[in-house]
């Protein structure tokens, strides 16, 4: 299949994980359109792109948390039958307790890591099931599957993107669109001083740099993976895990109280 004409576009792109994505995605040939709020940082990464790869690159300022702005890149979305991939990758986290963050912290969270790609998904949906063709990936987090007493909103948010992705892969099955749900740990990456944590307090040995992480999250996506935890060395461990949550699903079909919740 060829990509030539064919455009990728990356949430998030004027730094951090998406500006990686954007590399890769333009190595492979894939014109792109890059979005965030700071235009000059995406701009400057269009313009290097250009020339490194001879593709196309457009860039689009948008706050992805503003109603406005995201409905026009939906709508642009929607609209061109160019767009071949949408990484889902513009996210913030406020790492702080609940009760000692504004509210307007946990819902900006909300808005970004949860509605934004919502609506972005389903923006190219259509079409891309009209084509049977297309790829999202959706860049969720190991916090995904774990909360810490500092990550309640976004684990949460980011427990949405594992479990929307899932369903979406069901529902795409048996279509020529792939979605791949990407559980990165920590990278380093300018999010974690955003969140209140800053990076140099995290253990050197635990964050891995971001150009590995995309290029084995892309690695993953080239082997067939529909899951894939970038960091994770034995990939049985997520598969036995996988094993046990749809065990214990099947499990909670019982339509009774268990018996150690019955009155005695
Ligand atoms: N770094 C990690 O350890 C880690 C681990 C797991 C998952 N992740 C996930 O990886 C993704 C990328 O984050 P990163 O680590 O690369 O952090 P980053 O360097 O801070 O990048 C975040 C990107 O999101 C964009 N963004 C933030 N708010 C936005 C808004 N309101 N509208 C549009 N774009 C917005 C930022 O651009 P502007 O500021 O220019 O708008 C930036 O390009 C996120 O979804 C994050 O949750 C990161």
């Amino acid at each position: 299949m060829s990509i030539s004409g064919k455009i990728a576009v990356v949430t998030g792109a004027s730094s951090g994980i998406g500006a990686i994505y954007a590399a890769r995605l333009a190595q492979r040939g894939y014109d792109l359109l890059l979005v965030a709020r700071r235009g000059e940082r995406l701009h400057s990464l269009a313009t290097q792109l250009e020339q490194n790869f001879a593709i196309k690159a457009a860039t689009r300022v948008a706050d992805l948390e503003n109603e406005a702005d995201l409905t026009a890149l939906a709508t642009t979305l929607a609209e061109d039958p160019a767009i071949a991939v949408l990484v889902n990758n513009a996210g913030i986290a406020r790492l702080n307790p609940v009760a000692e963050v504004s509210p307007q912290d946990s819902l900006a969270q909300i808005a970004l890591n949860i509605t934004a790609l919502t609506r972005l998904t389903h923006a190219v949906l259509p079409a891309f099931k009209a084509r049977n063709e297309g790829v999202i990936i959706n860049i969720a987090s190991a916090l995904s599957l774990h909360a810490l007493p500092i990550s309640a909103v976004y684990s949460g948010t980011k427990g949405f993107v594992l479990n929307f992705s899932r369903g979406l892969q069901q529902e795409l099955a048996n279509t020529g669109v792939r979605v791949q749900v990407v559980l990165p740990a920590a990278t380093a990456t300018d999010l974690w001083d955003a969140a209140g944590v800053p990076l140099a307090t995290l253990p050197k040995e635990a964050v891995m740099a971001t150009e590995h992480l995309v290029d084995a999250a892309m690695a993953g996506f080239d082997m067939g993976e529909s899951v894939t935890l970038p960091s994770l060395a034995d990939n049985a461990l997520w598969e036995r895990f996988d094993t046990a949550r749809a065990e214990l699903f099947a499990a909670m079909q019982t339509g009774q109280p268990a018996p150690r919740l019955l009155k005695l």
